[in-house]
């Protein structure tokens, strides 16, 4: 049966979308709903066989662990063993907000959510509906980006129905994520916190809620930097990718451009240029598409591009590389795993 999906945009319809939202969590289902980063495929974090409804719905594997969402300092606290130092610094500066801390887990938090590991991801998300959500429900929402494992991330509805909309039983449908790529995960298991996965909230940022002193390099635990990303358990590079074959590349006019496909021999017709600075406007290459060059509007935009790409049976694409820098390295992250084809 293809989901039910239910609209927020007025008062009554999202009190409507809570209550019905609430009610099959409260059963043990899984369903996808809206956050500011990506939409989440979220369950009760406490059951068991709810969560393994994500994991089943997604065709994710089991040592991939799942972010657990929260709205409270309380609900917090009883995911975790205990709260880190940094953990109280960096939630103080920026939850509600797409940042997953890393903390020792709590016992009552199930094997089948931290992949049986001893930390557990939190996020306390921004967006109200999700947030009355979990409010209603009184327990915490483990929920992974509601897309097929390997796939794009969605940032809107018609993303999730395209990929779930046959095996999930609801859709909340809020619009188009206003992030647009999913939250910084960073871990403060360690005396200093460590950037697992960059995101818009970036390392520079972290940093300098941290006190003074906290970037000192020190041997197993580099300071967080933009750029560089330690492995998560499960992190696959083939994540976050497009159907598409996606390089990055940088030119600086058409004939360069030309030059880096020259080896593909693909119709051109099959070829989309993803460009913010350098644009191909000649028409040689018939599908360019224009994406911001600022991050924000950038990482909005990113996903539903990439999204179109595909949906418009685009054989390559090929991605203008971005700028340097912390606050575009989220962004450069997603083009890197986007353009890999590896898993490991
Ligand atoms: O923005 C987001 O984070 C979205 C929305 C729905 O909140 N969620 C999301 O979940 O992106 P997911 O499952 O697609 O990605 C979670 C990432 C994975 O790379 C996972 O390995 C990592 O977080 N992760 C989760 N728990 C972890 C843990 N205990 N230690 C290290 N990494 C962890
Ligand atoms: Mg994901």
């Amino acid at each position: 049966m293809p989901a039910e999906v239910l609209s927020i945009h007025t008062p009554a319809l999202f009190e409507a979308a809570v209550t019905r939202a609430a009610a099959l969590l409260r059963a043990g289902e899984a369903v996808a709903l809206p956050t500011e980063t990506v939409y989440g495929l979220a369950a009760n974090a406490w059951d068991p066989a709810a969560v393994a409804r994500i994991y089943a719905a997604k065709g994710r594997p089991a040592h991939n662990p799942l972010i657990v969402h929260v709205a409270d300092p309380d609900l917090a606290a009883a995911c975790a063993a205990h709260w880190p130092p940094h953990a109280a610094l960096l939630a103080r500066a920026f939850w509600p907000g797409p940042l997953t801390l890393v903390v020792p887990r709590s016992p009552r938090v199930p094997d089948i959510v931290t992949a049986g590991g001893p930390t557990v991801g939190i996020r306390w998300p921004q967006h109200p509906f999700m947030q009355a959500v979990i409010r209603a429900c009184g327990f915490p929402l483990a929920a992974p980006s509601a897309n097929l494992a390997n796939r794009l991330s969605p940032t809107c509805a018609a993303h999730v129905l395209a990929q779930l909309g046959d095996v999930l039983p609801l859709v909340v449908d809020g619009g188009d994520c206003n992030v647009g790529i999913e939250s910084t995960v960073v871990d403060v298991t360690g005396p200093v916190p460590r950037v697992l996965r960059p995101g818009m909230i970036s390392a520079e940022a972290i940093l300098a809620a941290c006190p003074p002193g906290t970037g000192a390099p020190d041997g197993d635990h580099p300071p967080p930097q933009a750029g560089s990303t330690p492995r998560s358990p499960g992190q696959l590079d083939l994540h976050y990718a497009p159907r598409a074959r996606l390089t990055v590349g940088t030119w600086s006019n058409e004939a360069e451009l030309a030059r880096l496909l020259a080896d593909d021999r693909i119709d051109p017709a099959r070829i989309w240029i993803v460009a913010h600075s350098s644009v191909p406007m000649s028409g040689r290459f018939p599908n360019v598409v224009l994406i911001p060059g600022d991050p924000e509007a950038y990482a909005r935009a990113l996903y539903g591009e990439l999204h179109r790409c595909d949906e418009a049976g685009a054989e390559r694409i090929v991605v203008e590389a971005v700028p340097e820098g912390t606050e575009w390295a989220g962004i450069a992250d997603r083009l890197r795993r986007a353009a890999s084809t590896v898993a490991s």
